[in-house]
């Protein structure tokens, strides 16, 4: 369906808990996140129902996302559930990899189409430090186990922050010499831990295009602009929410953990779904859409939602 400014929207980012096994400083607090109650967060009945209230709506893709989605106990099943939803034309999620050695087999088997993978330095002690409690083993690892369970055309995330991995962009392309992926980097937007960040650490995606001008334009995905370097296998997609404005392009809305619907990802507004079945979940939804936020501000000021990234989904 289209929202009050003519979007039409077709995407759904379903965060299917907010906790994580990691605490990247940019997203998560050092302490982490309190431990909720379960039945703050959607059951898999939940999910599937307000899943399918969205897919009548128009809603042709899903994304599971989290904190860390694979750590939520019942993904397999809400894969299940989510896969089985006529109408439904691709069912995704974002992780951060840890996992996958003994997901990945076992995801693909619940219907899940496509993975995309964070993954911001490929150097094992920056990995450690940022991640504060990953190991980049694992995450490649999960990358093999993912390619050997039959996922194709993996995406990999990477969050470029200057001073901090910039120096690897170099390496990341060259990743796309030899491996059929999309190397992705996305823009660091100010929100959560990082809103206080140095103005140094935000850098343009245009960097990336600035430093190895032998990249190639090709066709755009969604949000994405898109790159090849002669004769890779691979391609680099360009995030840019922060210097590339594709608030009229966006397609998406959210549903927390916790049950509300956001228009935006930077916005206050939510909109509360839990205990709402059939039309009245419809009509929600509807709603939410409807009054969908025309774009963000983060050109003149940090995000304005109070939630930090793994409390959202990113
Ligand atoms: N800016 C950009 N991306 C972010 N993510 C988390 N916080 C931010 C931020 N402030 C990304 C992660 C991962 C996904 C879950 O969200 O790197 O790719
Ligand atoms: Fe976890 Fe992803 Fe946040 Fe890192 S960015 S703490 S992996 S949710």
């Amino acid at each position: 369906m289209r929202d009050g400014c003519g979007r039409t929207i077709d995407y759904l980012r379903l965060s299917v808990t907010d906790l994580c096994n990691y605490r990247c400083r940019y997203c998560m607090p050092t302490e982490g996140v309190c431990k909720r109650n379960h039945r703050e967060i959607l059951s898999v009945e939940e999910c599937a129902e307000i899943a399918e209230a969205a897919v009548r709506l128009g809603v042709k893709k899903i994304r599971l996302t989290g904190g860390e989605p694979l750590v939520r106990r019942g993904i397999l099943e809400i894969c299940r559930q989510l896969r089985a939803i006529p109408g439904l034309e691709e069912l995704c999620l974002t992780t951060n990899g840890s996992l996958l050695s003994e997901l990945a087999a076992p995801l693909r088997e619940a219907g899940v189409d496509r993975l995309n993978i964070s993954l911001d330095t490929l150097r094992p002690d920056r990995f450690h430090d940022m991640t504060r409690l990953g190991s980049l083993e694992d995450v490649m690892a999960g990358i093999g186990a993912a390619e050997a369970a039959g996922f194709r055309d993996l995406k990999l995330d990477t969050v470029l922050i200057g001073g901090f991995n910039d120096d690897e962009i170099g390496d990341f392309l060259h990743l796309t010499m030899d491996h059929p992926w999309e190397v992705r980097f996305i823009e660091l937007m100010p929100m959560g831990p990082c809103a206080s960040w140095d103005k140094s650490c935000f850098l343009r995606g245009a960097e990336v295009l600035k430093r190895y001008p032998a990249l190639q334009e090709i066709e755009p995905n969604g949000v994405a602009r898109r790159y090849r370097l002669p004769g890779a296998k691979g391609t680099v997609g360009l995030i840019s929410p922060m210097s590339h404005e594709f608030c009229s392009e966006c397609r998406r809305i959210r549903v927390t953990a916790d049950g509300k619907l956001k228009g935006c990802l930077h916005s206050r507004e939510e909109l509360s779904l839990r205990g709402l079945h059939g039309e009245a979940l419809e009509e929600a939804i509807h709603r939410g859409i409807l009054q969908k936020p025309r774009q963000h501000h983060l050109g003149e000021r940090p995000s304005d939602t109070p939630r930090t990234m793994n409390q959202i989904g990113g």
